[in-house]
């Protein structure tokens, strides 16, 4: 079979600007700061306020365009993982197609939805389409409005989310070194564990035991499936959903915190535009090639691992 090369050929990311801080939310509900940052590290989340998720992806794709100087015109495949689109079709994708001016190309654009893994289903998705040679250059993009989806009186799920949206655009490569490798799967929740219908609904100590199993499995299927080790990875993007289920997952692989990257001090979960959100961050600080490890969990259930060079 055709070994799956591909090249990340520009980032991008987006985050409204309005702050919400823990203490603002103790202004709402029964809740304080120490609560929220012990039991999960977060301390502000951005919240959009007149922002839909469409608007946010393309602020995103925009920056990955900008930034890199990319020639827009090569884009022939538009994969967007969103839950929180403000329509049912349009999808975000096709706005997105419209709005970068690119309607007249015969362009494939259409959303996914698996949770908080869709950034990492969606490269995957992308990349085994340019692996058929069909498609040349692809915008994979995560993004997220959950404060529109947030039930604002149940004080165990509001304070964990954030608005934002990551972008990627993708190329075949033809350096064998750039193989792309996924372990991505599911689990049907079929009995309301991790829900939205219409708000976010939660069992948030089941959701919990799922992520800290689930991660360190899928970090080794995807290495044994690249025959890696976790010493040949330069650095992990893990889904920013708690503090604590990353210090588990650390702990169980034997590696330091520093290992994984993080911002959700700042940002919350943003589902499916945590990964890519924080590999634009990485990538603005960080220049050089290397070999990035992301992984993702969330509702479904679903995971998502995959090894790709950065
Ligand atoms: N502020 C203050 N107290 C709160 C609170 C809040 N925001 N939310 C819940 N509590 C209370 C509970 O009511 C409970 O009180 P009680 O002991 O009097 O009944 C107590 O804190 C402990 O609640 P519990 O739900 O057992 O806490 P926890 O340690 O499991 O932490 C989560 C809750 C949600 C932070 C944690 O379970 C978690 O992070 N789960 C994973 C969620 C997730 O990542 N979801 C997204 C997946 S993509």
């Amino acid at each position: 079979m055709k070994k799956m090369a591909i090249k990340i050929k520009a980032t991008g990311g987006y985050a409204p600007s309005k702050i919400m801080t823990n203490d603002d939310f103790s202004k709402i509900m029964d809740t304080n700061d120490e609560w929220i940052r012990t039991r999960t590290g977060i301390k502000r989340r951005h919240i959009a306020e007149n922002e839909t998720s469409f608007d946010m992806a393309y602020h995103a794709a925009l920056d990955a365009i900008t930034k890199s100087g990319y020639d827009k015109n090569k884009i022939d495949l538009i994969v967007v993982a969103s839950i929180t689109s403000h329509v049912k079709t349009p999808s975000i994708a096709n706005l997105i197609q419209a709005k970068l001016g690119l309607n007249d190309k015969n362009i494939v654009a259409f959303d996914i939805n698996a949770a908080c893994s869709g950034f990492v289903y969606a490269l995957e998705i992308a990349s085994s389409m340019i692996a058929t040679n069909n498609y040349k250059s692809a915008l994979v993009i995560g993004s997220e409005h959950m404060s529109s989806i947030i039930d604002w009186e149940d004080r165990q799920t509001a304070i964990l989310f954030g608005d934002a949206a990551g972008a990627a655009i993708i190329e075949a490569s033809d350096n064998e070194k750039d193989e792309v490798f996924f372990y991505n799967g599911s689990r049907g929740d079929d009995t309301g564990i991790l829900w939205i219908d219409p708000k976010v609904k939660m069992a948030g100590r089941e959701v919990y035991k799922f992520a800290v199993d689930i991660m360190p499995k899928a970090i080794s299927k995807v290495l044994e499936k690249a025959n890696l080790t976790i010493n040949d990875i330069d650095v992990i993007i893990p889904h920013q959903a708690n503090y604590r289920i990353i210090q588990s997952v650390a702990k169980d692989m034997e590696l330091p915190i520093e290992r994984f990257l993080m911002n959700l001090e700042e940002y919350g979960n943003t589902s499916a535009a945590s990964i890519p959100f924080l590999l634009d961050e990485h990538k603005t600080h960080n220049k050089k090639s290397q070999k990035a490890l992301l992984i993702g969990f969330g509702g479904g259930f679903t995971w998502g691992a995959a090894i790709i060079n950065i």
